[in-house]
């Protein structure tokens, strides 16, 4: 396993998912394998997505454009599964440009994605005040602590049917019309019973503000699903780019506190149009430690010192709403079940360089409540309370690995740490990440010359 080089021959279709709760450094992983791949679709969730790329000493926030943008030669799809905030895409398309990065034909968005209006961002933060208020009522009712992008309310109301409006309706200004009266008048009413002393929103205006969007996205908007099917027909290859992470997943994940998609590889084939078993191989994006932002259970959590330095070193602190993130040690009881539920067939371990200098390394292999233990996951926050960790220690490394170039050249507690991680999820390490930079990514002979389809 050495640095990373871009390779040329066709890889398979390949999914990149996160196997925490997000922020696991996926921008890096997918932004390296972007240059393998032509097309790259986005399946999921919404502007609560962050990531940055560096890119030529240039670095770039995206929430909701997929960073194959930043290469002239991709085409990236919004798939139908994500909710999209027309504003803030059309503002992050304006960034782009204004920094000389083609936004063209380059860039798809699926008609049958549905929309997040400015009342869902109101509702987001509604809820939340609604449920903090009442937060004696114990941990299991507590705020999400989401990032109030409106993506609950969002995918509420796809759910819900007849309030929801979808990005094909940006184009049929008399259809806005008639769904934002609806959808208005409901609003008005929910806020008024939530006690929000804020003006009810107004359909007219409303109408008006986002059939500029539509007038502004039309050369954008399409049919993604066949689309996508005549790319595949075509021989081009597909990489699924996961927002959030896997427990985060509204099934799977660690519900109530889980965002409202499926952002597990689970998600893909809803979210795209596209049968599950074209994706070919899954790549699950572990941190070497464990993160969390917003509440909800995190079994490995550091109040510490130890949580402290991890954070610092790491720079724990989002990309999309700047809060501080919880930190802890790795929870492989945690990343087997996410492994699992992926299918991943690889990992790339990430941010292995934020633990030189720890004299000892823990990580939690199962819980105990009691007299009971557990390797199982427990993806239900009410379920997993009281379970504590059973920990197995490793000795740390002191030297800084940033400049290593292959795995075999990493301190041989480093070495030992990631087989022992490989060993406990049962997956093989094919990334390491060293670094923040593109090159500072150790990989195995596979991925530099990666086998075709
Ligand atoms: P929402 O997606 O804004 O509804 O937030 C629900 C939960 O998911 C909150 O705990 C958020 O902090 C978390 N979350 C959503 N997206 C991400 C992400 O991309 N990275 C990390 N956490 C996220």
């Amino acid at each position: 396993m050495n640095r990373l080089h871009a390779s040329h021959s066709t890889p398979p279709h390949t999914a990149v998912v996160g196997l925490q709760w997000g922020d696991e450094g996926k921008g890096k992983i997918v932004d390296l394998l972007t240059a393998r791949h032509d097309v790259i679709v986005r399946y999921n969730g919404g502007a609560n997505a962050g990531h940055t790329v560096a890119v030529a000493g240039e670095r770039y926030a995206l929430h909701l454009i997929p960073s194959g943008i930043l290469y002239s030669d991709k085409t990236c799809v919004i798939g139908n599964g994500v909710v999209v905030d027309p504003e803030k895409l059309l503002e992050e398309m304006a960034t782009l440009r204004g920094r000389g990065i083609e936004v063209g034909d380059n860039l798809k968005v699926s008609n049958r994605a549905h929309l997040v209006l400015p009342y869902h961002k109101e509702q987001d933060a509604a809820y939340e005040e609604f449920l903090a208020a009442r937060s004696g009522l114990g941990e299991a009712n507590a705020a999400i602590g989401t990032t109030r992008r409106g993506i609950g309310p969002a995918y509420a109301d796809k759910v819900r049917r007849s309030t929801a409006l979808r990005v094909g309706d940006l184009l049929h200004p008399e259809r806005l019309r008639s769904r934002l009266e609806i959808s208005c008048g409901l609003r008005a009413a929910e806020m008024a019973a939530l006690g929000v002393k804020a003006p009810a929103p107004d359909p007219v205006d409303l109408t008006e503000r986002f059939a500029a969007f539509g007038a502004a996205l039309r050369p954008h908007i399409t049919d993604s699903v066949y689309l996508l099917h005549d790319l595949v027909a075509e021989g081009r290859s597909l990489l699924f780019e996961g927002a959030n992470a896997s427990l985060l997943d509204i099934d799977h994940g660690t519900y109530p506190f889980v965002t409202s998609s499926n952002c597990s590889s689970l998600g893909i084939p809803a979210g795209t149009g596209l049968p599950g078993r074209l994706v070919e191989r899954v790549v699950g994006i572990m941190k070497s430690y464990s993160t969390r932002v917003g509440g909800g259970p995190f079994p490995t959590e550091l109040l510490d010192e130890t949580g402290d330095r991890i954070r610092e070193r790491g720079r724990e602190y989002g990309t999309t709403t700047g809060r501080p993130r919880r930190c802890g040690w790795l929870d492989v009881v945690a990343v087997r079940y996410a492994a699992m539920i992926c299918g991943a067939d690889a990992l790339a371990c990430t941010l292995l360089d934020v633990l030189s200098g720890l004299d000892e390394l823990k990580i939690c292999t199962a819980y105990r409540r009691g007299g009971q233990r557990t390797e199982r996951f427990l993806p239900d926050a009410e379920d997993l309370e009281g379970w504590v960790p059973e920990y197995e220690t490793l000795p740390g490394w002191s030297e800084e690995i940033v400049d290593t170039s292959d795995r075999s050249g990493l301190p041989a507690n480093a070495q030992r740490y990631l087989e022992r991680i490989e060993e406990l999820v049962g997956v093989p390490i094919e990334l390491v990440g060293v670094g923040p930079e593109r090159n500072q990514t150790l990989a195995t002979s596979a991925w530099r010359d990666p086998p075709g389809r």
